[in-house]
């Protein structure tokens, strides 16, 4: 790669990982948004879902001071705002980075029953290219290993993780040949009642291999952000971690998998409350913060959203104070990038 892509990715890759601030992963898919429209009894139609990502890209305080990047869906970066500002506009108006989520989902791994790979690839280069011409400047693909079911198979298996890992390999280098950040997301799911100690080896067997496809396939780590999961028990397991014991194991995973020349590592929720999410982060930031090469934050999309959808409920008159209620996440998880976060603040308007 030359000297000048290199560096212009190395600029941005840095800017989403600015301290004090984090990604909104705003790319919730027509599937996944009605999901969440369903929990406030609202139709999801295109304007329901444009008014619902208006009233968050024009929450000022969050997106200025909080939110370096935003996670779009293929819809919402062609979308204009109620008075015909293009959304992606409101985002950069902000100071914030527009990016997009450009993998096709998670399909059935044939042969390996309960295995997903993502798919996506096939016309990539050409949607990247497209996305630059509308303001992307980063992009997410996601991976799904699941490791909840046992029976007679070992989940994930070998191909799982290792087709997996190339398809984020491949999606990145075609991202940067684009002039494009990948987020690569590897998610580790809490689905299931397996321990901490099961996630930390998955994960770690996983970073493993992502950062060995990633440098086979030639892509430069300073131009990447790590998007993963943090190392958590399953949400059935009966022994829950503390927050001081996942973020010792999620840090030390980290330390010995993810290459020091990578700017940042941003966390996925993955169905932690907000309070936890938050809480977590912050402790790792707080404790750890001069063992770690790179930047530790967030790129929630439920542990930013969930107190501001169901504030909002899809009505005009709610606006405000579903801002509201986003401008407290954002500052929250804010403060636990800096790892200055404290359980009083949760309660502090
Ligand atoms: P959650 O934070 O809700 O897990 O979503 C983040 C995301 O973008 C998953 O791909």
């Amino acid at each position: 790669m030359n000297a000048e892509l290199l560096q212009e990715l190395n600029d941005i890759a840095v800017k989403m990982v600015t301290p004090g601030k984090g990604i909104l992963a705003a790319d919730e898919s027509t599937g996944t948004i009605k999901k969440r429209f369903d929990t406030i009894n609202l139709e999801s139609t295109e304007s329901n879902r444009r008014d619902y990502r208006e009233l968050l890209f024009r929450t000022e305080k969050a997106m200025n001071d909080h939110i370096s990047g935003v996670i779009l869906f293929d819809e919402t970066i062609r979308q204009n705002a109620a008075d015909g500002t293009p959304l992606v506009k409101l985002i950069e108006a902000a100071g914030s980075i527009p990016g997009i989520k450009v993998d096709m989902g998670a399909k059935d791994l044939a042969f390996f029953p309960g295995e997903k790979v993502t798919e996506g690839l096939t016309g990539l280069r050409e949607r990247l290219a497209e996305y630059h011409t509308l303001g992307a400047r980063f992009a997410k693909w996601r991976a799904v290993i699941d490791i909840s079911r046992g029976g007679s198979t070992v989940m994930p298996s070998y191909a799982c993780l290792r087709a997996n890992m190339h398809a984020l390999a491949r999606y990145a280098a075609l991202c940067q040949e684009q002039r494009i950040v990948p987020i690569v997301e590897p998610e580790v799911l809490m689905d299931g009642d397996h321990d901490i100690d099961r996630c930390y080896d998955v994960t770690e067997q996983g970073l493993k291999l992502l950062y060995d496809e990633l440098y086979q396939n030639g892509v430069a780590l300073e131009g990447t952000i790590l998007k993963p999961n943090m190392i958590i028990a399953g949400k059935k397991s009966d022994k829950q971690a503390g927050t001081d014991e996942i973020a010792e194991k999620t840090v030390k995973c980290f330390r010995n998998t993810v290459p020091a020349a990578v700017p940042g590592i941003v966390f996925l929720s993955g169905g932690q409350s907000e309070v936890q999410a938050t809480e977590n982060l912050n402790t790792m930031n707080r404790d750890f913060a001069d063992v770690m090469p790179w930047k530790l934050s967030y790129s929630y999309g439920r542990a930013l959203q969930a107190s501001a959808i169901s504030t909002w409920g899809g009505k005009a008159e709610n606006v405000a104070a579903a801002q509201a209620a986003f401008d407290h996440r954002a500052h929250l998880n804010g403060m636990a990038q800096l790892g200055q976060w404290t359980a009083d603040m949760e309660n502090a308007s």
